[in-house]
Order: C-alpha cells, then sequence, then structure tokens
C-alpha cells in the first residue's frame, strides 16, 4: 500500500525531492562553520544519486537539514522539498507525516537506529505502525517478510531475536527493512556501508537493491567511496567544502571527469582493467577548514592545475563538454582537466606550465587515464573499479552476495510478548 500525503498540497509534476540553494552554518566558539555552502539537487523517481566527497564535506549535514534533524545550533537557508512541498523550518509534528514514510533515512552505524532492548520484530512493526492501521499480527507478518526481502535467513524465528544477536551487517538490512516498511519514497542512506567489511558491504548494498526494487524508491546514497557509487548510482553528485564540485551521471563522472578533486578521487580508486602494477596515487594534502567563507577555490592547495585566478575566484559550477547533458563542474580549467583525465596528478608543475596557454595541454605521459576521444581505448564500464572483494563487474549491479549463513548467531531466542506494543 502505497502511503498517501493527501493532506498536504503537493505538486504532481514537481521532482520526487528538490533541494536549492542548501546553506547550513553552525556558530562555534572557533568561528562559523559554513558546512554546506549551497547545494542544489532534483531527485526523480526511482533515481539513485550518490553524493560522494571526504570526510567533513557537508555529506551528513545535507542529508540531517534534508529530514530536519539538524541541532538548534544550526542556521538553515534554502529550500528542501518534496513533490513541491517546502519541508524546511517545520516543527517535529509538521515533519512527522514525512518521516519514516515519504522519506526514510539509514545512517552508518545500525546501533544509532536499533533499540537494543527491544526484538528487531518489535522495532519493525513499531514502524510500521506508526504509519498504517493494522493489527500487530499483520504487522509482525508484514516484519517477517521484510526481513525475507533484505536477506535474513530463517526471518519467521529471526524476529523474536535482539539487536546483540545479530552481526553488523545483519544489522544494517534490519535498519533498511524498518526504513522501507512504509514503503517510502525517497530512502536517504548516509554512508550505510562504511562500518562493514568488504563482503558483508556487498550483501547490505545487495538489499539495499532489493528494498529498492520492491519499493521502487529514490536513493540519495551519501558515501566517501566512489567504488560503491558505481556499483549502484545512476547520478553522482561530488561534494567538495560544503559545495557540489562536479555534477553527472555515473558515465560521465567516471569517463569525463572535469574537476581536478574528482580525478584525484578516481586515481586513488583500485582498477581492474590494469596488471595490477599501477600506483594508486592518493590526492595530496588535506580538506581545507570550514570556518569562514574560502578565498578562491578550495581546492587549490592541492590542485596541480591551480593558478592565480583559482586563489582569487572560487569557480562556478558550469555546463561542460560540447552539448549541455546536465554534467556541470566547478572549475577555472575543467577543459584542461578533461584531458589530462588521471594523469594530472603525475603531472608537474613544469608539464602543467609548459602546456597552460599554450594552445593546450600535453597529451598525458604517464598514470591512468580515463579515455578521451574517439581513438583511445575507453575503459568498458564504471565496473572497472574494483571496490571490494566480492565485487562482479559481470553481476547485475556488480556485487555478489556471499551465503548468509555466516551471518546467522546461534539459536533464535524469541523473547515473550514482544508484540504487545504499549
Ligand atoms: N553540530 C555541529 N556543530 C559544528 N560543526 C558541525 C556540526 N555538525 C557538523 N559540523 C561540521 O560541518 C562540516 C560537515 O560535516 P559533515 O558531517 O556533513 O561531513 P561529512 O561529509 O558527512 O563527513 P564524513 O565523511 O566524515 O561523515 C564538518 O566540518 C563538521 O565538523
Ligand atoms: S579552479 Fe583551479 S584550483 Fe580549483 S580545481 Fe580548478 S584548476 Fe584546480
Ligand atoms: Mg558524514
Amino acid at each position: 500500500m502505497k502511503p498517501s500525503h493527501s493532506k498536504f498540497a503537493q505538486d504532481p509534476h514537481a521532482p520526487l525531492l528538490s533541494i536549492e540553494g542548501l546553506e547550513v552554518s553552525f556558530r562555534t566558539a572557533e568561528g562559523t562553520v559554513n558546512a554546506v555552502r549551497g547545494i542544489s539537487l532534483d531527485l526523480q523517481p526511482g533515481e539513485v544519486l550518490g553524493i560522494v566527497g571526504e570526510s567533513g564535506s557537508g555529506k551528513s549535514v545535507t542529508a540531517m537539514a534534508t529530514m530536519g534533524l539538524l541541532p538548534r545550533s544550526a542556521s538553515v537557508r534554502g529550500s528542501v522539498r518534496f513533490r513541491g512541498e517546502e519541508l524546511l523550518h517545520r516543527n517535529e509534528r509538521q515533519l512527522m507525516p514525512f518521516r519514516g514514510k515519504a522519506i526514510s533515512m539509514i545512517f552508518q552505524d545500525p546501533m544509532t537506529s536499533l533499540n537494543p532492548v527491544y526484538s528487531v520484530g518489535w522495532q519493525i512493526v513499531e514502524a510500521i505502525l506508526a504509519h498504517q492501521d493494522l493489527s500487530k499480527e499483520e504487522a509482525l507478518k508484514i516484519a517477517i517478510e521484510l526481513l525475507r526481502k533484505v536477506g535474513i535467513p530463517n526471518p519467521e524465528d529471526r524476529v523474536g531475536n535482539y539487536p546483540h544477536e545479530f552481526s553488523g551487517g545483519m544489522r544494517q538490512r534490519v535498519v533498511i527493512a524498518i526504513a522501507i516498511a512504509n514503503n517510502p519514497e525517497v530512502i536517504l542512506a548516509d554512508e550505510p556501508t562504511t562500518a562493514l567489511d568488504v563482503t558483508v558491504q556487498a550483501q547490505v548494498l545487495e538489499a539495499l537493491r532489493a528494498a529498492l526494487s520492491s519499493t521502487h524508491a529514490a536513493l540519495l546514497l551519501i558515501t566517501h567511496d566512489l567504488g560503491v557509487i558505481a556499483g549502484i548510482a545512476n547520478r553522482v553528485l561530488v561534494m567538495y567544502a560544503g559545495r557540489p564540485v562536479e555534477i553527472g551521471t555515473v558515465d560521465e563522472i567516471f569517463y569525463d571527469p572535469s574537476m581536478p578533486y574528482t580525478l584525484g578521487l578516481l586515481g586513488s580508486l583500485p582498477r581492474v582493467d590494469t596488471d595490477g602494477t599501477e600506483r594508486l596515487r592518493p590526492i595530496p594534502g588535506s580538506p581545507p577548514s570550514m570556518i569562514g567563507e574560502p578565498v578562491g577555490c578550495p581546492f587549490a592547495p592541492r590542485c596541480p592545475l591551480a593558478a592565480d585566478i583559482c586563489r582569487e575566484s572560487e569557480p562556478p559550477l558550469r555546463s561542460v563538454g560540447s552539448v549541455d547533458t546536465g554534467h556541470l563542474a566547478a572549475c577555472h580549467f575543467a577543459e584542461d582537466a578533461r584531458i589530462r583525465g588521471a594523469s594530472l596528478f603525475a603531472a608537474t608543475s613544469s608539464d602543467i606550465d609548459a602546456t597552460r596557454g599554450a594552445g593546450g595541454v600535453a597529451p598525458p605521459e604517464s598514470g591512468l587515464s580515463f579515455g578521451h576521444g574517439p581513438d583511445e581505448a575507453r575503459a568498458p564500464g564504471p565496473g572497472n573499479y574494483v571496490i571490494a572483494e566480492g565485487f562482479s563487474p559481470a553481476g547485475p549491479g556488480g556485487y555478489e552476495t556471499a551465503p548468509d549463513a555466516q551471518e546467522t548467531s546461534g539459536d533464535p531466542v524469541l523473547p515473550p510478548d514482544e508484540t504487545e506494543i504499549p
């Protein structure tokens, strides 16, 4: 049963989720932290948009602002609309019909979402009854089916177990079951696989994929791992220092990256289409402080292409490429960056100086190339990037699921009266 939000005046033609000019700052003893400095994005039904960026780039703050979960110390500007309905600056009561129903959220640590003193079944039942007019018995049946859907073996037995009786990966799958319990239209997942080892990571992504196919929900997937994005997303938004620095389809971001930071992220990923002897190139330096407003491009101290203009003015997000496909990058030298490819981080400053402004860019001589121009070999697909043990480029989304048997945790214990919800 699809949830109804009829008491809100929703626009049927509006994007499912629309974030416009979102800015979030925190006043702290050290100064004002400008955590998010102008994010705009639209999410369409069924779409998977990956948000990727280093620690501190503002990914979680964006998600928390969308859900109205920021602390009072946050100052929020801009707009977050669900089907045209403004969500920002609503109080808890006004947000209740949206949270967990229209939009649900999955956090990195499942224990943040699960209560250790109640069985997982009870917690799913509680989530169902918060939004649906059903009996406890009916809700329990749905809870068992949800556990089955996310890959929990023997769900009839396991539904009575407590969170500590599940492994980390199983707990995260329970959280996914709760997130889809009311058929949400949007799921926000903030680093849902980061705390897990690589095999379990693949299982959780598989559960997420199953959740999407059963609900047809759109997914905003936050991660610092481009490899995770490659396996599941349609579009990618790359964040740096609180703002988007590149947006495009998965193909545009992986094959035609146009912002040096994106190139750096790609260059630090292992690939399967090489012989394994290439060195990974981590991006030198560290992310900037978010206190105060940056002067110039915040990536300049780490960027091999940085020139005087970069240190003077922050580049706007602009269309790149010969036709406007929605591929945007924030870089004064996006065209140079695009041609250089991943070899950019292998280039010396004298290489860059020698070619800049001389009517073109020297072809890359070392490092990795992501393929440009009709004559160059193009990498066969986003699955080229090795993301984890268990990753299979041949699979539907690139992941293989390891047997669940490893994740079960002893005999099930069915606590009495767990369906007696106060
Ligand atoms: N309540 C707060 N008070 C002050 N600063 C905050 C607060 N919450 C977040 N920040 C700051 O906002 C910035 C963005 O934080 P955010 O948690 O969104 O980063 P992130 O991209 O999710 O990083 P990570 O990958 O580590 O989760 C950081 O500089 C962080 O220190
Ligand atoms: S604007 Fe300049 S410093 Fe910033 S990413 Fe582009 S080239 Fe590098
Ligand atoms: Mg975060």
